[in-house]
C-alpha cells in the first residue's frame, strides 16, 4: 500500500517533486497523515463488513449481550489515537514555525498581488512580473496586495500564503542549487506560481512564474532589470509593459471590446461619460485613467479597473504606447480628429 501510494506521488498524481529546502518535511508530514487515514479507514471499515456478516441477528428476540464497558479497551482506544494526533499537532506546529520565521540572512523581495497579476520589488527598486530568485539563499517575501484578498502558491516550493489587503504577510523560501541542478551550465530553472485564492474574473489568469538562478546569473539579470526601459523607445517600453502589466487582459489593440475600451481609437476620439459630456481623450484624460482607475466614468463600461501598481516611468511608457495606437487607426469614412 505504503509504495502504491509512494509510486502515485512521485508519478505526480500528488504535488509536483519538492524543489525548497523544506518541501520534504512537508511531504513526510502529508504522507504520514496519507497513510494514518488509510490505515484506519481500512482497519474500521473492514471490521464494520467483517462484523455484519460474523454476527447478524438471526431471530427477532435474540438480544445483544450484556457488556457495559471494557476499561483496558476503552483505554487502548483513546490513548493510542491520543498519541497519533498529538505528533500530528506537533510535526505539523514545528514546520509552521519554521516556514514563518525568515532567517536573519534572507533576501527580501516585496511581492505586490493585483487584479490579475502579480509584481515583485527588489531592495533596489527593480521590479519585475516574474521572481527572479538566486539558489542557496534564503529568500524572504513580503506580501501585499492592491486590491482583494490573492494567494501566493509555488506548489514546487510548498508554499502558500495569504496575500491581504491592508497589512503584510511574510513567508520564506531557499532552494539547493545542487539538488536542483542549477548550475553554472543550466543557471536557470523556471517554476510555477498561482494565485491560490479566487479573486475575480480573472483569477484563473493571475499565474506567474518563480525563476531560479545561481547567484552570478542572478546578478546580470537584476543589473539588466534596474534598467528596463535602456534600449527601448517609450512606445516600445511601454508595448512590453501593456503585456507584463496586465493591460492585455482587458484592452485590446484591435478595436474590439473586451471588458474595458480597446487602445484602438481611443487618444484623439471623443469617449461618452456617464455624466453625458464626451470629451477628446488627451494624454492627461489616459494618465489619469490608469492611476485613478474608473474616476473618468466611461458610458458602457463598469468600473472594474484595478489599480496596478506601476511608477512614473511606467506610467509615461504607456501613456505614449497608447497615444501611438491611434495611428494605426482608419476610421471608416472620416479622418482622425487629432
Ligand atoms: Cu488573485 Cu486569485
Amino acid at each position: 500500500m505504503i509504495s502504491i501510494l509512494a509510486q502515485a506521488q512521485t508519478k505526480g498524481i500528488s504535488l509536483p517533486e519538492g524543489a525548497s529546502t523544506y518541501s520534504e518535511q512537508v511531504d513526510w508530514l502529508w504522507n504520514y497523515l496519507t497513510y494514518v487515514s488509510v490505515f484506519f479507514t481500512v482497519v474500521i471499515a473492514g471490521l464494520m463488513v467483517l462484523f455484519v456478516l460474523r454476527f447478524p441477528r438471526k431471530h427477532p428476540d435474540d438480544q445483544p449481550h450484556g457488556h457495559t464497558h471494557n476499561t483496558a479497551l476503552e483505554v487502548t482506544w483513546t490513548i493510542i489515537p491520543l498519541i497519533i494526533v498529538m505528533s500530528i499537532f506537533l510535526w505539523g506546529f514545528r514546520g509552521f514555525l519554521d516556514m514563518a520565521t525568515p532567517p536573519s540572512n534572507s533576501y527580501e523581495v516585496l511581492v505586490t498581488g493585483f487584479k490579475w497579476g502579480w509584481n515583485f520589488t527588489y531592495p533596489n527598486g527593480a521590479t519585475a512580473d516574474e521572481l527572479h530568485v538566486p539558489v542557496d539563499k534564503p529568500i524572504k517575501l513580503i506580501l501585499e496586495s492592491k486590491d482583494v484578498i490573492h494567494s501566493f502558491y509555488v506548489p514546487a516550493f510548498r508554499i502558500k500564503k495569504d496575500v491581504v489587503p491592508g497589512r503584510y504577510n511574510q513567508t520564506w523560501f531557499e532552494v539547493d542549487g545542487k539538488k536542483n541542478n542549477i548550475t553554472f551550465e543550466n543557471p536557470t530553472k523556471e517554476y510555477d506560481l498561482f494565485c491560490a485564492e479566487y479573486c475575480g474574473l480573472n483569477h484563473s489568469r493571475m499565474v506567474s512564474k518563480v525563476i531560479l538562478h545561481t547567484p552570478e546569473s542572478f546578478s546580470s539579470w537584476l543589473e539588466k532589470a534596474s534598467d528596463q526601459g535602456a534600449g527601448l523607445t517609450p512606445v516600445e517600453y511601454g508595448a512590453k509593459l501593456y503585456k507584463s502589466k496586465t493591460c492585455a487582459q482587458c484592452h485590446s489593440l484591435n478595436g474590439s471590446k473586451l471588458i474595458g475600451p480597446s487602445f484602438l481609437n481611443n487618444y484623439g476620439y471623443p469617449v461618452e461619460l456617464k455624466d453625458g459630456s464626451a470629451p477628446i481623450v488627451d494624454e492627461n484624460f489616459i494618465r489619469q485613467a490608469i492611476v485613478q482607475p474608473n474616476s473618468h466614468g466611461i458610458k458602457g463600461y463598469q468600473p472594474v479597473m484595478p489599480a496596478i501598481p506601476l511608477s512614473d516611468q511606467e506610467v509615461t511608457a504607456l501613456v505614449t504606447f497608447i497615444k501611438a495606437q491611434s495611428d494605426k487607426y482608419q476610421p471608416e469614412g472620416g479622418e482622425a480628429t487629432a
